[in-house]
């Protein structure tokens, strides 16, 4: 598969068939994700892979919608950066996302961003306080300040592929040329 297939083929799953990914594949999986571009060279990502089912089921309830695809996940690789270190963690834990999503899809590995940063366990109400998503899984996977939770790769095996993209999903209307 070449990059451009890679980048076609690359689709949401949310559902996976409940067997395990084969160690091998896994870690080409992570390998994918420990070798990036990092701004000013800080390179602050660090993942915190699960393969505990009970583990990754309590992820799941560390936000309040769209985590749902970890109820059937056979792993999750939290994406956690370093934001004292490095200004870009964002970035490039985001970059670390999408290589370890392109690989996973290459090798026919289930794939799904769940977004984490910015998002919450629970809205401030009637309950209490606010609940990050972060602090939520924060408590169950140990990192320490000052790392922060960028995503959480939920992966696992499927039976089919889903449709790819063609080229005709593209954004025209995103392209400018010489200005806006
Ligand atoms: C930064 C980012 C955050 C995302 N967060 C979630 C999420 O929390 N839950 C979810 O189900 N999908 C999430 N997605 C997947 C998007 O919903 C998906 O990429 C989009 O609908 C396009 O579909 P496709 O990935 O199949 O091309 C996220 C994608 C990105 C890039």
């Amino acid at each position: 598969m070449t990059v451009k297939e890679a980048i076609l083929a690359r689709r949401s799953v949310r559902k996976y068939n409940g067997q395990p990914i084969p160690k091998e594949i896994l870690d080409e999986i992570i390998l994918a994700g420990q070798i990036y571009p990092s701004s000013k060279s800080k390179f602050p990502v660090q993942l915190i892979v699960v393969e505990d089912e009970a583990t990754i089921r309590a992820l799941a309830g560390c936000k309040a919608a769209g985590a749902g695809m970890l109820k059937s996940a056979a792993a999750a690789i939290a994406v956690i950066g370093d934001a004292e270190a490095a200004d870009g963690w964002v970035e490039d834990c985001s970059i670390v996302m999408t290589q370890m999503m392109l690989r996973a899809t290459e090798l026919g590995v289930g794939n799904c961003w769940c977004q984490m940063r910015m998002r919450f366990q629970r809205e401030e109400g009637p309950e209490g306080p606010a609940v990050s998503a972060d602090d939520a899984v924060r408590a169950i996977l140990g990192y320490p300040e000052p790392y922060k939770l960028e995503a959480v790769l939920s992966l696992g095996m499927i039976d089919e592929q889903p449709e790819p993209h063609t080229e005709a999903y593209a954004k025209a209307e995103m392209v400018h040329r010489e200005k806006f």
